[in-house]
């Protein structure tokens, strides 16, 4: 809190300094030049430095005002926006922004009845992040629908944009007929799975990645998810109206992106952060956010337990600049928790420390006690991993260790070897495919390394956001952090995806760890748009006989389970006829992945953090 306190009273003196000035020189101060002295000032130095992270002055340019100001105020620049004043927070925004609303679907975007149903005992579903909580992303053949041979005629059914916004970065949930998807733009959907027609919407505080679930509560059916500020929500399902909200951590950089899981009346959210980023400005003293799972009655919202994964920071020293510097921190959690129901107990998957000292529980398997969150045990499969953004530029603030980076950010999948014995899958951004021991305190089973960083490839090249695994097969495919300058002289990035890096999709035998088979990547063709590349970071689904596998270079694919041949493929990157009257294009595949029910596909297209091509449509598909 006093760390918060003095960078605001810097930032507030700079400020002060920038209007006194412009009145100093008596510049007519109009709305228009008021709002291009703080873009100059407040948002310039970043937006267009062309940081693959951060949005391009293009892409802000694209957004309603009202988008920008519920960013500064709620979301992803809540804390760059501390020191503004409201006018300047306005101004600002309508300096950048259009003048569209933040969100108005036109009233034709609507369903004649306008209240969503979930049953008591739905016949098929993909509530939350995969069908089930133990995380496989396998939907089995009932739930699916879905034949090979009908996957080869999946056709468009219809496509909904998602206005505003430029990423689509949320995994829908699909109950019966009935999807619930949040966006960049913090809004809830509530759609018919058939026609794409809208029932209501609720506006978060912040970005929702998380999916959403529908979590049993006596008779009702609330849903819960959190958003990219620290928020937890419970919606009612039947009409969006909120039924708590609570924001689980206080730490400004902190973000909800996994999916909670939930069990017995109890909702498990995990915590993550982008801190790590902020290690980028030398004056921020780096770094004190600490990774967690709260545990919150679905009820009320009360908090049962939090379990922080790191211990609390101290002072350990300053940079060159003299900026004070904290640790141990980080420590976060990407994914959604996988339940053990058998031993009462949750698996998670652990990302990097941002600051020295690094701690035993980063890049870990680790499982917590149900009741307490105590940690039960841990397997650390890259010990030392401090690493922050700066290390890879003026290192200002890098740590000693100066770690890989190899987090996290999928779920462990709980599945069972042939002769029933349990078996956790965990793959990592190292290029490394772990199966442990639930019995044995995570005592190594195998690993098999999928891909291997060398000269010129960067050092994350492994799974990204998920792996599948049908029981026989675990399906993990290739994401890379590389980076190029951009293509097209039109995109103000600096940096791009690589169109060269990345990709691939490999089978693994879940009974040893060998390989099945390969798929390798699909170069971006001639004329792709900046920001294509054949990455394929986004998570795996599998159904009988199927698996799919969205890429960076916007194609969703669906390959044979048996040998990896691409049965069917579809291009998201163009421009979509929306059924709620959005213009609305889609871009790379990237985050979550594809969602399979009762006969239909649905996935998110457009993900453009991370140098990736920018979009905004969720698109359904159907023989
Ligand atoms: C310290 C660097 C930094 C500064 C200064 C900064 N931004 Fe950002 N901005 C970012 C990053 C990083 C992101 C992407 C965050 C994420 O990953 O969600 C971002 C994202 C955004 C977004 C998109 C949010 C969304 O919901 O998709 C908007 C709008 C935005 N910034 C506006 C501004 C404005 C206006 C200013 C000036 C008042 C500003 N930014 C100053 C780094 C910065």
């Amino acid at each position: 809190m006093r760390l918060f306190g003095y960078s605001v009273n810097v930032f507030a003196g700079a400020a002060m300094g920038l209007l006194a000035a412009a009145l100093a020189w008596g510049q007519p101060a109009g709305p228009k030049a008021a709002g291009e002295a703080v873009y100059k000032q407040r948002c310039a130095g970043c937006h267009e430095q062309a940081n693959s992270r951060i949005p391009p002055r293009t892409a802000l340019n694209q957004m309603p005002a009202g988008r920008i100001k519920r960013a500064l105020d709620f979301g992803a620049m809540m804390t760059v926006a501390y020191p503004l004043s409201r006018d300047e927070r306005d101004a600002v925004a309508a300096y950048l922004g259009t003048s569209a609303p933040a969100i108005a679907y036109p009233p034709g975007a609507y369903c004649a009845d306008r209240r969503a149903t979930v049953s008591d005992h739905p016949k098929v579903s993909w509530n939350g992040w995969s069908p089930g909580s133990t995380n496989s992303r396998y939907q089995a053949a009932e739930a699916a629908g879905l034949s090979i041979d009908q996957v080869r005629g999946l056709k468009l059914k219809w496509a909904f944009g998602f206005d505003g916004d430029v990423t689509a970065f949320s995994q829908p949930t699909v109950i019966d007929g009935q999807v619930f998807v949040g966006s960049a733009g913090g809004v809830i959907h509530a759609l018919r799975a058939d026609t794409g027609c809208l029932q209501w919407t609720f506006q978060a505080n912040g970005p929702v990645r998380s999916s959403v679930v529908s979590v049993p509560n006596g008779n009702r059916h609330p849903l819960l998810f959190g958003d990219q500020t620290g928020w937890v929500y419970s919606l009612e399902a039947e009409t969006g109206a909120l039924l708590w909200k609570k924001k689980i951590e206080e730490h400004d950089a902190a973000r909800l992106t996994g999916t909670p899981m939930f069990y017995n009346g109890t909702v498990f959210v995990p915590v993550a952060s982008w801190e790590e980023t902020r290690s980028l400005d030398p004056t921020y003293p780096c770094c004190t956010f600490r990774g967690s799972i709260v545990a919150l009655r679905v009820r009320d919202g009360q908090q049962v337990w939090k379990s922080y994964l790191v211990p609390e920071p101290k002072r350990t020293g300053q940079t060159k600049l003299g900026t004070p510097q904290y640790g141990p921190s980080g420590v976060g959690v990407w994914a959604s928790p996988t339940l053990d129901a058998k031993r009462g107990v949750m698996y998670i998957a652990t990302g990097d420390n941002y600051s020295t000292p690094a701690t035993p529980l980063s890049d870990s398997i680790a499982a917590l006690d149900i009741k307490t969150g105590r940690v039960l045990w841990s397997k650390q499969t890259t010990p030392g991993d401090a690493y922050n953004s700066s290390c890879n530029t003026d290192k200002q603030n890098c740590p000693s260790e100066d770690g890989p980076d190899y987090d996290f950010g999928s779920s462990a999948i709980l599945t069972h070897l042939p002769g029933g014995r349990d078996i956790l899958l965990a793959g990592q951004k190292s290029g490394m495919v772990y199966a442990l021991d639930p019995e044995k305190k995570g005592e190594l089973l195998w690993q098999t390394r999928i891909a291997t960083p060398g000269p010129g490839i960067a050092t994350s090249v492994g799974v990204l956001w998920g792996m599948a695994s049908d029981g026989q097969k675990v399906y993990a495919s290739t994401a890379s952090s590389g980076r190029a300058p951009p293509t097209d002289p039109g995109d103000t990035r600096r940096n791009v995806l690589d169109p060269k890096q990345g990709g691939g999709l490999t089978a693994l035998r879940v009974a040893d760890g060998g390989k099945a088979w390969y798929a390798p990547p699909i170069v971006c063709t001639q004329g792709a748009p900046s920001g294509c590349s054949p990455t394929q970071s986004a998570a795996v689904t599998a159904i009988p006989g199927m698996v799919f596998s969205g890429s960076n270079d916007g194609h969703l694919r669906g390959y044979g389970a048996e040998d990896g041949k691409i049965l069917w493929d579809f291009d998201t990157v163009r421009e979509f006829q929306t059924v709620n009257g959005v213009k609305a294009k889609g871009g790379s595949i990237d985050g979550p992945g594809a969602v399979v029910v009762n006969g239909m596909v649905f996935v998110n297209s457009g993900y453009s953090r991370f140098g990736g091509i920018p979009g905004n449509v969720l698109l359904a598909f159907a023989p």
